[in-house]
């Protein structure tokens, strides 16, 4: 495994000093310019605290990993271009501001990406979403397209690819092989993810360039089962059976 031991640090706001600040664990950080870490704030480290807890409860998992997502999909929003546009407010002044350009869809990679549709149609009103269904191949251990059902047009669009975890990149790459194969350009695609691994970042930004990604919490590694450690188990079981 590649499992680093890594220092905890102060986490909290620039006017503190680090000693009232308390420490944690905060996100491997990572060389590619493609890859966007949510900044590590106390709510957002208090969030995942309570996602990773072996303890907590469906209904919790739901709620917090909920607005994790939620903060993805507003930071993911920031990666979109947008075109100046001035409007007149009621007192009859204009003010210069901006609007979002271009056609977007969301993918979610089933199961677990499943979860993040909300968060996506919470920000974006009658959004798009596409699926993917990519399961292990039982034989070869490799990844294996099943199913899909996408937009006609995602060609035209921006995509938001939604899976909350990158253990090994694997059904990511292929999700992501899928989208290209209908015509969407790598630098259309955002990829918003709640956990991953350092090698599965790595992998991915590698692989893919022109990519965007925005992630949580890049963890310390995979064990030998290709699990994110420290992690949180399995994303999939822990929002919707367990
Ligand atoms: N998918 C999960 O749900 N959890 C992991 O740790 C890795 C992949």
């Amino acid at each position: 495994s590649d499992l680093k031991p890594v220092p905890t640090q102060c986490v909290g706001p620039t006017y503190r000093s680090e000693s009232q600040k308390p420490t944690a664990v905060v996100s491997t950080g990572v060389e590619f310019e493609t890859v966007t870490i949510l900044p590590q704030t106390p709510q957002l480290i208090a969030l995942l605290s309570i996602i990773r807890n072996k303890d907590t409860q469906r209904g919790d998992f739901i709620f917090y990993s909920n607005r994790i997502i939620r903060l993805l999909v507003e930071e993911g929003l920031n990666h979109l271009p947008t075109i100046e546009h001035t409007v007149t407010t009621p007192v009859g002044r204009p003010y210069d501001g901006l609007s979002f350009q271009g056609k977007i869809c969301g993918v979610s990679i089933m199961r677990a990406g499943e979860a993040m549709e909300q968060g996506l149609r919470e920000c974006c009103r009658s959004v798009r979403i596409g699926k993917i269904l990519i399961q292990r191949d039982e034989e070869s251990s490799q990844p294996k397209l099943f199913y899909d059902k996408l937009p006609e047009d995602i060609a035209d669009r921006w995509v938001l690819l939604l899976d909350p975890m990158l253990a090994t990149g694997g059904s990511a790459s292929m999700a992501v092989d899928v989208l290209k194969s209908r015509g969407v350009p790598e630098e259309r695609i955002l990829f918003l993810n709640v956990l991953a691994s350092p090698k599965g970042v790595q992998n991915f930004a590698t692989k893919y360039p022109h990519l965007r990604v925005v992630t949580a919490f890049v963890d310390q590694g995979l064990d030998d089962k290709n699990y994110i450690i420290p992690g949180l188990g399995d994303f999939g079981d822990r929002y919707y059976t367990v």
